[in-house]
């Protein structure tokens, strides 16, 4: 009895010197198909190893959207979360209300500066601190097919948004749905942000960053709109308000060919068992093959007063950045590390294209930040942006220069 009672003492004393800094995560994300799910589930058993508590704060809805209200709403009233899933230009609108904890001890033990590139650091400071941690790079200019459909349609993967509807018309003739889309205003901004990037980076960046009304209203962006109002006849009835997830699995189930979407996408492939190459293949999407747009996803750490809390989240930033926890993750989800020089064995063909396609834009100019992904612009502009995007797609009437013209005005007025 009392040898039990020693173990147990023992047991118990060594359970508090491992949680001695122990406290809890309350982490808001959107992290929540197949793919995601599994992704995040690896951060919190790291968390939960190292003796804390974490607490699951997941707000469907891809794109983050719900996600970002209610965080504003947590935040207003006095309680935000520990961490949040916060991106690019969003994470200086919450430095500058100063919501943001500061991360620079954790940054310098774990040797930030030189294991991240310029692209990643840069997004996750305010004011030269560093106030979040990446988990991966996601590129969004990705294609997305079903080779079995292709081979029975008798069409082939095409290379410019021209060859893609002649090729989509051949696989809607032959039955199946082109293209595999949701209804919703961030995957609309997704594809058309891909049919703007095969006008080239100057394009993109004097549109998306740059914001000029020049380019806004140039017969380069009417022709844009013209694509992406002939995409419309390629989707199936049902697309309207579909979740993104659902529209991969209808490339995965062989209803639809093509799918034009980050490679979260791959995470649904991967958690389906699929192999890349075999059951679906990845390409970039038309146009844009040596076009890299990049879409970050950080957690943003958020002021927390308790010292245990504290602690909790200045080892979930140190966690983040482990080569285990960036190779694990990013194999759930589809992206790359966003740490340089991880070991490639691990990963898939796709992540390998992803990996090479990263370094050679970066030195080409040709890495470009996704707008539709909060990474370019701030959120009114992203907003703005969404609207008329999302309206053209649905108003058969509205013709290519209304909507350029809608483009600059709405982008003017959120500036
Ligand atoms: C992106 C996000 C990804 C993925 C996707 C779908 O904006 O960066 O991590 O979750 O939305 O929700």
């Amino acid at each position: 009895m009392k040898k039990i009672a020693l173990g147990l003492t023992t047991v118990a004393l060594s359970l508090s010197a491992a949680i001695s800094h122990a406290g809890d995560v309350e982490v808001l994300h959107y992290w929540t198909s197949g793919g995601e799910a599994a992704s995040v589930e690896v951060l919190k058993q790291e968390m939960v190893s190292a003796g804390h508590n974490w607490r699951d704060f997941a707000v469907a809805g891809g794109g983050g959207e719900s996600a970002m209200t209610v965080l504003k709403s947590r935040a207003i009233a006095g309680n935000p979360p520990t961490a949040a899933q916060i991106k690019g230009p969003t994470i200086q609108e919450w430095g500058d209300l100063g919501f943001l904890s500061n991360l620079d001890s954790v940054a310098k033990a774990g040797n930030w500066d030189s294991l991240l590139p310029d692209v990643v650091s840069n997004a996750m400071k305010y004011e030269g601190h560093y106030v979040a941690a990446p988990v991966n790079v996601h590129r969004v200019n990705w294609m997305w097919a079903n080779p079995e459909v292709f081979k029975k349609a008798g069409a082939s993967i095409p290379t410019t948004w021209e060859q893609f509807i002649v090729e989509a018309k051949k696989i809607k003739a032959a039955g199946f749905t082109p293209l595999a889309h949701g209804g919703q205003a961030w995957q609309d901004a997704t594809l058309f942000e891909s049919i703007a990037m095969a006008q080239g980076s100057k394009f993109y960046n004097d549109a998306f960053v740059e914001l000029s009304e020049q380019t806004l209203r140039s017969d380069e962006m009417i022709s844009v709109f013209d694509t992406f109002k002939q995409l419309r006849d390629l989707v199936d009835p049902g697309f309207s308000g579909r979740d993104w997830n659902i529209a991969t699995s209808m490339v995965i189930n062989g209803d639809a060919a093509i799918q034009i979407m980050g490679d979260w996408a791959k995470g649904e492939f991967t958690a389906a068992g699929k192999q890349p190459g075999i059951d679906y293949v990845c390409y970039p999407a038309p146009g844009t093959s040596g076009s890299f747009s990049f879409n970050i996803d950080f957690l943003a750490m958020f002021n927390v007063k308790e010292a245990g809390q504290q602690a909790a989240q200045q080892d979930l930033a140190r966690l983040i950045l482990e080569p285990k926890f960036q190779e694990t993750f990013n194999l759930n989800k589809g992206s790359i590390p966003a740490r340089l020089n991880m070991p490639r064995d691990q990963f898939d063909s796709c992540a390998h294209s992803s990996m090479d396609a990263f370094l050679a834009s970066s030195s080409t100019g040709d890495l470009v930040p996704s707008m539709a992904h909060g990474m370019a612009a701030n959120s009114m502009v992203q907003g703005a942006i969404y609207d008329v995007v999302t309206n053209f797609f649905n108003s058969p009437s509205m013709t290519s220069q209304e909507a350029v013209d809608k483009l600059a005005r709405a982008i003017k007025a959120s500036m």
